[in-house]
């Protein structure tokens, strides 16, 4: 065991905030019983208190203590995804207190893979609150230097472990209602997740996560998808000094290119450290080429279009 994670696990216990890699993105994490932690932690990201926050575990025993009904689907996700990218919102248990879950009856549940964060939770031996270590409403961190950036000095510790392997967040299923609903499509696909259990299309009316809110994930300078056939005539006539993140070549008429890779994964690993990347060029639009309308491209393509205007 490495000082720095038993140094995490105490701060933790103190009631300090940790940042810390998962398999998915850089989070920030505090006691999840810890009132005033969380209090901080919210502060620090900027982030509305009604807004729930994912409760992170070493293992799924622990993860299901925190929910008072675990349906046997849940239990079967569970024992497919975890420890992975698979964040599971049940009913709460009395454990899960209004200060996490935004004064919902549900929690939502993660048991990250990543060494490092299995690590610091199976020392801290309980549940921590983790959002993603960005300021709320923009790219989330998929490197400690990014968290740097965006939290600096107002967090107590970051631990460092490397690029995040998915890149984007974890995949997020409700099973606190009628039937299985998928709230977030992330580092699991549905298809994957339809192996195990149906799921029911999302009622419209429950925008409680704030990866619904319309404008999520985004980079300060404004966004926009463009098709690939349209993306050549949409360089010429652009005036301004633009950014492209694009599948082709660079175009020598843009100021700043990055060619992303045709395959899903890789793509997703890239697409934040991308979009901040290009966030900081100094120029006034980014243009993005569409990725192909395919179930694989199912969680960047949300990411991209909620980064996008
Ligand atoms: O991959 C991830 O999930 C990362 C890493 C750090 O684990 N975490 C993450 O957290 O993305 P955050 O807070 O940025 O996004 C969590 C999402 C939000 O959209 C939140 O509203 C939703 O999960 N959520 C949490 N608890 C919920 C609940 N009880 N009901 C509905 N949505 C919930
Ligand atoms: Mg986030």
């Amino acid at each position: 065991m490495t000082p720095e994670i038993r140094k995490a696990a105490d701060l933790l216990r103190a009631g300090g905030l940790v940042a810390f890699p998962t398999e998915t993105v850089y989070g920030l994490g505090a006691d999840a019983a810890n009132a005033k932690a969380v209090a901080r932690l919210y502060a620090v990201k900027g982030r509305p208190a009604d807004h729930p926050v994912i409760v992170h575990f070493a293992s799924a025993e622990q993860a299901f203590a925190w929910a008072r009904e675990v349906p046997e689907a849940a239990r079967q996700l569970a024992a497919r995804f975890w420890p992975g990218p698979l964040t599971l919102i049940l009913k709460r248990s009395k454990l899960a207190q209004d200060f996490v879950t935004g004064g919902q009856d549900t929690v939502g549940l993660r048991v990250p893979s990543h060494p490092i964060a299995h690590e610091m939770l199976s020392i801290f031996g309980s549940g921590v609150a983790a959002p993603s270590a960005n300021r709320f409403g923009l790219v989330s961190p998929t490197t400690p230097a990014h968290v740097r950036e965006d939290l600096g000095d107002e967090v107590d510790l970051v631990l460092e472990g490397g690029p995040s392997e998915i890149g984007i967040e974890s995949t997020i299923v409700d099973l606190s209602g009628a039937g299985a609903v998928l709230l977030r499509p992330g580092g699991i696909s549905r298809e994957d997740v339809e192996k195990i259990v149906r799921l029911r299309d999302r009622e419209e009316a429950s925008p409680r996560h704030s990866g619904s809110l319309e404008r999520h994930y985004a980079p300060r300078t404004p966004a926009r998808l463009v098709p690939t056939h349209a993306l050549d005539k949409v360089i010429s006539s652009t005036a301004n000094r633009i950014a492209v993140l694009a599948f082709s070549r660079p175009d020598e008429r843009v100021d700043y290119w990055l060619r992303m890779p045709r395959d899903p994964a890789a793509y997703a690993q890239r697409l934040y450290a991308a979009l901040r990347e290009l966030d900081s060029a100094g120029c006034e639009a980014i243009l993005v080429e569409a990725p192909p309308q395919a179930a694989e491209w199912a969680a960047v393509l949300d990411r991209l279009r909620r980064a996008c205007t």
